[in-house]
C-alpha cells in the first residue's frame, strides 16, 4: 500500500496518522473515530489555489463542502484561499458562524426552500447556481424584498456521460440537475433572469459527477458551456464571465483504481482550454471557477474501529465485525465502495489471509467488502479504514440509534476534537413524548 506524507508505521508497529499514534486516539477518543489530517487538507487546497494563481489568475477554488461540512474543516479551507460551496441552508450555517467571507460563497441545490435562497441572499453570498425554471421568480422576489442585487449562474445540464457509478453521474440528459441546452432550457433561463431587475446574470455552471478519472469531459464541457455563454450573452445582452466547471476529481481508495487526479494538471488543462474557447468564441472576461469536495479531504481522513468479534464460515470466509457500520460508512451499501485497511496496534505484520469486515449495522448490505487481507485479526484490534474523509461523516446517519462518531484533527503530531462524540442523551434531546402516550388514555 501506498501511504501518504505524514502517515506511517511507528517502530511501535502502530499506524501514525499527521505525525499521531491512531491506537492512542482510539484509546483517547474512542472508536468509531474518524481522524482528519489538517496539513493533507492544506497541502492539497494549496495544490488547486497555486495552480489557480498561475494558469487562471482571478479565478477560483472554491470547496464543496457536501463532502465534509464542519465548522473546523470550512475555517481550514478559506484560510487556504478557497471559496466554500453550500446546498443547503446548514451548509451555508456552518460556513456563517466559521467567518467564511460570504463574496466566496456559493448556493448549489436542485431543491433549494424559499428559507434557503433568502438566507443566502440576505447574507450576500458571491452568487447563487438556479438549477431549473421555477427559481427565478421565486429568488427574485426574494431579492426584491430584501432590496438585494443577486449574482446568479445558470447550471447547464450538457448532455455529457461520464465513466462513473450511476449514483454519481449527474449530467446525462435525463438527469435531475440542471437545466439542458439542447432543448432551449438554459436559454430560457437566461432570458428569464436578464429581465429580473434584482437579479444578475453572471456565468455558467455544469457539474458532470463524482469520481471521475477522464478529463475529456472536462474538455467538452468547457466548449459546450463556452458556446452556451457567447450564445446567451448575445441573446440577452447580459455579458456573462463565470464558468464554473464543478468538481468531480477522481481519488485512488484501494490500488486497483486509478491515481488520484493531480491538481496542477487539473487546473492548467482547464484554464488553458477555457482560455482557448474564450478567444474563439469572442467571450472577452472569464473567470474561471472550479469545485472539487472528495479530492481534497478525501485521502485526509481515516476511520478508526475496534474490531468486536471474528466468524469464521469454515470454507466460506471469515468475517471481521467492527463496531461502525453503514451509519458511519454509507458508501459501500450504496456504491459498492471499497477502500484500503489495515490493523494499526500491528501495522507492520505481513497480511495473511482475506477477511471481509462486516459493519453492526442489521442489513446485510452492510459490510465494507469481502477483500480485505489483514494478519490474523483479533477482538480488540484497531482497524484503520483509509480515505474517509470525504462523504463520510458528511453522510452518516443514526441508523439502530447509533450515536454520530466524533472527528478528531491531526497536525504534525497534535491532536484535537472538532466535533465532539454524540451521547445517548444526545440522541433523545429531540424525542418527545405526547401527553395521551405518556399517561396511556388510549
Ligand atoms: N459541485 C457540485 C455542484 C456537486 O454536486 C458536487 C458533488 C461537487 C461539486 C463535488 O464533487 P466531488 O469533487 O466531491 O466529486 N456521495 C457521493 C458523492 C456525491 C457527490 C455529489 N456532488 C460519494 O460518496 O461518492
Amino acid at each position: 500500500m501506498n501511504l501518504k506524507e505524514g502517515f506511517f508505521v511507528g517502530s511501535n508497529n502502530h499506524f501514525y496518522i499527521g505525525g499521531c499514534d491512531t491506537v492512542d486516539l482510539a484509546e483517547r477518543y474512542g472508536t468509531p473515530l474518524y481522524v482528519m489530517d489538517d496539513a493533507s487538507i492544506r497541502n492539497m487546497c494549496r495544490a488547486f489555489v497555486g495552480a489557480m494563481e498561475t494558469y487562471a489568475p482571478g479565478g477560483m477554488v472554491s470547496y464543496a463542502s457536501k463532502a465534509f461540512s464542519s465548522t473546523a474543516i470550512a475555517k481550514i479551507v478559506s484560510q487556504e484561499k478557497m471559496g466554500l460551496d453550500v446546498v443547503s441552508g446548514g451548509e451555508l450555517y456552518t460556513a456563517i458562524k466559521a467567518g467564511v467571507p460570504m463574496e466566496n460563497v456559493t448556493l448549489h441545490g436542485s431543491a433549494k426552500t424559499p428559507y434557503e435562497m433568502e438566507m443566502a441572499v440576505d447574507y450576500g453570498v458571491g452568487r447563487i447556481v438556479i438549477d431549473n425554471q421555477s427559481e427565478v421568480p421565486i429568488l427574485q422576489q426574494i431579492a426584491k424584498r430584501l432590496e438585494k442585487e443577486v449574482r446568479v449562474c445558470i447550471r447547464i445540464n450538457p448532455g455529457i456521460e461520464v465513466s462513473t457509478h450511476q449514483y454519481v453521474k449527474t449530467a446525462a440528459v435525463d438527469s435531475k440537475f440542471g437545466l439542458g441546452i439542447d432543448d432551449g432550457e438554459a436559454l430560457q433561463a437566461a432570458k428569464n433572469i436578464s429581465r429580473c431587475p434584482n437579479l444578475c446574470l453572471s456565468g455558467v455552471h455544469t457539474h458532470l459527477g463524482s469520481q471521475i478519472f477522464e478529463v475529456n469531459p472536462y474538455v467538452r464541457a468547457v466548449d459546450r458551456l463556452t458556446d452556451f455563454m457567447a450564445l446567451a450573452s448575445a441573446v440577452t445582452g447580459v455579458e456573462m464571465t463565470e464558468l464554473i466547471v464543478g468538481g468531480g476529481f477522481g481519488v485512488q481508495y484501494t490500488i486497483a483504481d486509478p491515481p488520484t487526479m493531480n491538481p496542477k494538471e487539473i487546473v492548467k488543462l482547464l484554464a488553458n482550454e477555457a482560455a482557448r474557447q474564450a478567444a474563439r468564441k469572442g467571450i472577452r472576461k472569464l473567470r474561471l471557477i472550479l469545485e472539487p469536495g472528495r479530492i481534497i479531504v478525501a485521502e485526509a481522513g481515516i476511520t478508526l474501529y475496534t474490531i468486536t468479534g471474528i466468524k469464521a464460515i469454515p470454507g466460506i470466509r471469515t468475517y471481521v465485525n467492527v463496531d461502525g457500520s453503514m451509519a458511519d460508512n454509507p458508501r459501500p451499501a450504496l456504491y459498492g465502495s471499497r477502500y484500503e485497511a489495515l490493523l494499526a496496534n500491528r501495522a507492520s505484520e505481513t497480511p495473511k489471509n482475506t477477511y471481509a469486515i462486516a459493519g453492526r449495522a442489521c442489513e446485510m448490505g452492510d459490510v465494507f467488502g469481502f477483500e480485505y487481507q489483514f494478519p490474523h485479526p483479533e477482538v480488540g484490534d484497531i482497524l484503520a479504514m483509509l480515505s474517509t474523509g470525504a462523504y463520510h461523516y458528511s453522510m452518516a446517519s443514526h441508523y439502530n440509534r447509533l450515536p454520530i462518531p466524533a472527528v478528531v484533527l491531526t497536525r504534525y503530531g497534535k491532536a484535537e476534537p472538532i466535533v465532539i462524540r454524540e451521547t445517548y442523551q444526545d440522541l433523545l434531546r429531540y424525542d418527545r413524548v405526547p401527553d395521551w402516550v405518556h399517561s396511556k388514555t388510549v
